[in-house]
């Protein structure tokens, strides 16, 4: 394929997205996102699409993420946070040939990608479905509780209700949630939430962990067992309902 068959394409799936008035739940193969198009979760709780954080300086970055549908500035889960691109409107959200939900940037370069290996039949047909809980799920299109990615499995900075947080009994690996560098910047931040020591399984707890070095808390059956020293403030948000603590 050359580059300008590419652009024809698209310009042929663009055309067809701008055209398109309501926002869709799902990303079809063949289909993509780009620009200020988003999906938006059956009864409408919440959104994805490219956002820049408020306030950056100098270069604007863009970002794949899930907010709130009424609450925009809250964004919950991040895609590309270490990643960012320079222009959402030559970038595109698509389900790549492989079955991959990825992130393109101009030049067809993968940016992100859900980066699965198993379960990838040849010519497997996925899509890619935002749900009321705010999970983003790629699923068999002929079947959809066929979940074989989900945005619940790597959690950003916030923690949803409903979303499962432990660890994988099969390979050990804990889920970690990891603060924002700062508010303009959703990079991975110096702060994580995690299972201690690394690869521990189900005997290891939970920290509260700065620069991979210091622990702050110690978690233990849902519970704080032991506060180490804590000499500020961290900005943690876990969601329980639609409630933030932090
Ligand atoms: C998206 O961008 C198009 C083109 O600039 C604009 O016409 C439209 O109003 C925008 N939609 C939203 C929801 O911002
Ligand atoms: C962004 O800048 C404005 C004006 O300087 C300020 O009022 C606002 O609090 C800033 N927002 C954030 C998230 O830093
Ligand atoms: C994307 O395109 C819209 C409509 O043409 C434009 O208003 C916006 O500034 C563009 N965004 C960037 C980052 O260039
Ligand atoms: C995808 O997997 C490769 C190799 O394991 C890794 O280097 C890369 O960081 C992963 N990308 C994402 C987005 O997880
Ligand atoms: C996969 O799809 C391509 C293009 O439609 C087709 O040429 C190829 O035969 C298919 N492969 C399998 C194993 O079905
Ligand atoms: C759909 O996928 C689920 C989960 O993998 C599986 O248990 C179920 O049997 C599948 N249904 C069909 C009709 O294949
Ligand atoms: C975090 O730790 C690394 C070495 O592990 C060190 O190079 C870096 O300076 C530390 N970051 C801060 C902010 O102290
Ligand atoms: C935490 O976030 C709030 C706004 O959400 C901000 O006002 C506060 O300064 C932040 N605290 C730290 C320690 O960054």
């Amino acid at each position: 394929m050359n580059s300008f068959f590419l652009y024809q394409l698209f310009l042929f799936v663009f055309a067809l997205h701008t055209t398109a008035t309501i926002a869709p739940t799902s990303l079809f193969p063949g289909q993509s996102l780009s620009g200020n198009h988003t999906l938006l979760s059956a009864k409408a709780e919440f959104r994805l699409g490219f956002f820049s954080p408020q306030n950056t300086s100098t270069k604007k970055g863009y970002y794949i993420g899930i907010w709130f549908n009424k609450i925009q500035n809250q964004v919950l889960w991040v895609a590309n946070r270490d990643n960012p691109i320079s222009d959402p409107n030559t970038s595109q959200l698509a389900i790549a040939q492989d079955g991959n939900l990825v992130l393109l940037d101009q030049l067809q370069t993968t940016i992100w990608s859900s980066n699965i290996t198993q379960n990838l039949r040849t010519n497997r047909s996925l899509i890619a479905t935002l749900l009321d809980t705010g999970n983003l799920v790629l699923t068999d299109s002929s079947n959809s509780s066929d979940v074989v990615w989900q945005s619940f499995d790597y959690p950003a900075d916030t923690l949803m209700a409903g979303e499962w947080f432990g660890v994988n009994p099969e390979t050990g690996a804990g889920q970690s949630l990891t603060s924002w560098k700062n508010l303009q910047d959703p990079a991975t931040g110096i702060y994580s939430f995690e299972l201690y020591p690394p690869g521990a399984g189900s005997s290891g707890q939970y920290v509260l962990i700065w620069n991979q070095s210091k622990v702050y808390y110690y978690f233990e059956n849902g519970f704080v067992s032991s506060i180490v020293d804590m000499p500020f403030n961290v900005n943690y948000s876990y969601e329980y309902n639609g409630h933030q603590f932090r």
